[in-house]
């Protein structure tokens, strides 16, 4: 392609570190679509005949046919899909196939095909987050009255429903889908035309090649719009923070899975045996979303650390942007996906919620809150009243409301027989009915607004 200014060719060392086609064929299709919108304005705008542009088309489409059948042909002397393309091109067409890179260079090409790709990626895990949400609202819906601990420092709390703890992974999903929003809106322009860095003398139309890909609008500035990878950044952070919620979710289904627990049963499509022990059903899909999110902040990290420090405008480093952000996605898509499969068929083992609920004092809290509300006890000292009917409680191995009124009026005289009603785990989680709270009635109003938000006829 430079042929005229050098007098040897690369050494293979040069070859196989510059080569990018090995990853960068991905973007076959990309490229291909772009190339068709910058040779149809040439040709709109003159700069090309309209019989050389069809048959550069012709020749496009033909490529993409063989790409689409056969796969890309890996060559690295061809460095990477612009020249493999462009070079198959002139095989098929001839010298006429040279006008098609009229007025652009690799670089806005580049830019504009993996912003395209970046797009399709926003595209393709809004789908899947989707997905996600309406197994999560499905199961909670099912289980707006399941009651389980709920935990702080994974020690027993207050109890809660389980659809509200599934709704809680809804509300996270649901701010990951505005940030992928947020990124593809502001990604959504054309950096075709910028050329190498500083625009073109030839009287193109930005606009006409944006619109044709589906761009809001041409880039602003030809040397940010070939040099800035922030568009890529700005998937790779969402996704990060997505997989963060993913792993999360994972190590509460690995939790919950185990046996002391016992608080679920994996479906058997999502989970693993062991070669050596008989008994064994490993959360192995759920393990891998959890590590799997290890390497997705990993991918964000070595794109933030490429782009560190480069001047303006391109730099080969920037050739280095697309195997994270290819190996994030599909990472993110295959563990969005498992997470969907787990929440829609876990079979959640209601009966052992329920009875871990019943343990750990989770009521204590409604005790202390009885005395506040009944007795017009300030809450500082209920709770301490409080701590001390869970130690006499603690002392005999028996539960709150296992202890006798004349046992609680030892403690304060001003307890009557009334609170039993308010130490069941029913009782408890019924109270919490403030607004976004556990109670029953609250977790069925957030399944309905989220249904509707999505679209879902429950
Ligand atoms: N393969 C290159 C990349 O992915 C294309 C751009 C090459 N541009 C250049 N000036 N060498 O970044």
């Amino acid at each position: 392609m430079w042929g005229g200014r050098f007098a040897a060719g690369p050494s293979a060392i040069m070859r196989e570190i510059n080569a990018s086609i090995p990853f960068d064929k991905a973007l076959w299709g990309q490229d291909i679509a772009a190339s068709k919108a910058h040779v149809a304005m040439l040709s709109a705008q003159g700069i090309v005949t309209a019989a050389d542009a069809a048959a550069i088309t012709a020749g496009l489409d033909q490529i993409a046919a063989e790409y689409a059948a056969n796969g890309v042909p890996e060559d690295w002397d061809l460095e990477d899909i612009h020249m493999t393309t462009e070079s198959r091109l002139a095989d098929l067409i001839g010298p006429v196939a040279g006008r098609l890179h009229t007025a652009r260079s690799r670089n806005d090409q580049v830019a504009t095909d993996f912003r395209l790709w970046v797009r399709d990626a926003c595209d393709e895990l809004e789908t899947g987050l989707i997905a996600l949400q309406v197994a999560l609202v499905t199961r909670a819906r099912e289980h707006a009255g399941s009651i389980m601990p709920g935990f702080t420092h994974l020690q027993t709390a207050q109890p809660v429903t389980l659809g509200h703890h599934l709704l809680a992974y809804y509300e996270m999903i649901r701010r990951d889908r505005s940030r992928l929003a947020d990124a593809r809106a502001r990604m959504n322009e054309c950096p075709l035309g910028a050329a190498a860095l500083a625009g073109t003398g030839f009287p193109i139309d930005r606009a006409a090649t944006a619109a044709a890909l589906g761009f809001d609008r041409p880039t602003a500035n030809s040397l940010d719009s070939v040099s800035d990878r922030d568009f890529a950044l700005d998937f790779l952070m969402t996704a990060a923070q997505i997989s963060l919620h993913l792993s999360r979710l994972a190590e509460e289904f690995i939790i919950w899975a185990s046996q002391p627990f016992g608080f679920v049963a994996l479906p058997d499509s999502l989970s693993t045996g062991s070669s050596i022990m008989p008994q064994k059903k490993n959360p192995d899909a759920a393990e891998l979303v959890r590590g799997h999110s290890g390497r997705i902040v990993g991918s964000l990290t070595a794109l933030m650390i490429t782009m560190k420090g480069l001047p303006l405008a391109y730099s080969k480093d920037m050739q280095d942007d697309k195997p994270p952000v290819f190996e994030a996605a599909s990472l993110l898509t295959l563990s969005v996906a498992a997470m969907t499969g787990m929440v829609a068929e876990a079979r959640f083992r209601t009966d052992r919620m329920r009875a871990a609920a019943e343990l750990g004092y989770a009521t204590a809290t409604d005790l202390a809150d009885w005395l506040v509300r009944q007795a017009d006890i300030p809450f500082r000292e209920a709770h301490h009243i409080t701590g001390t009917a869970v130690r006499l409680a603690e002392s005999r191995g028996i539960a709150l409301d296992q202890l006798s009124i004349d046992d609680l009026r030892g403690i304060d005289a001003r307890i009557d027989e009334t609170v039993y009603a308010a130490l069941s785990v029913e009782a408890s989680v019924a109270a919490r009915a403030s607004h976004g709270g556990t109670a029953p009635a609250q977790v069925n109003l957030r399944v309905a607004e989220a249904a509707l938000s999505l679209g879902l006829e429950l």
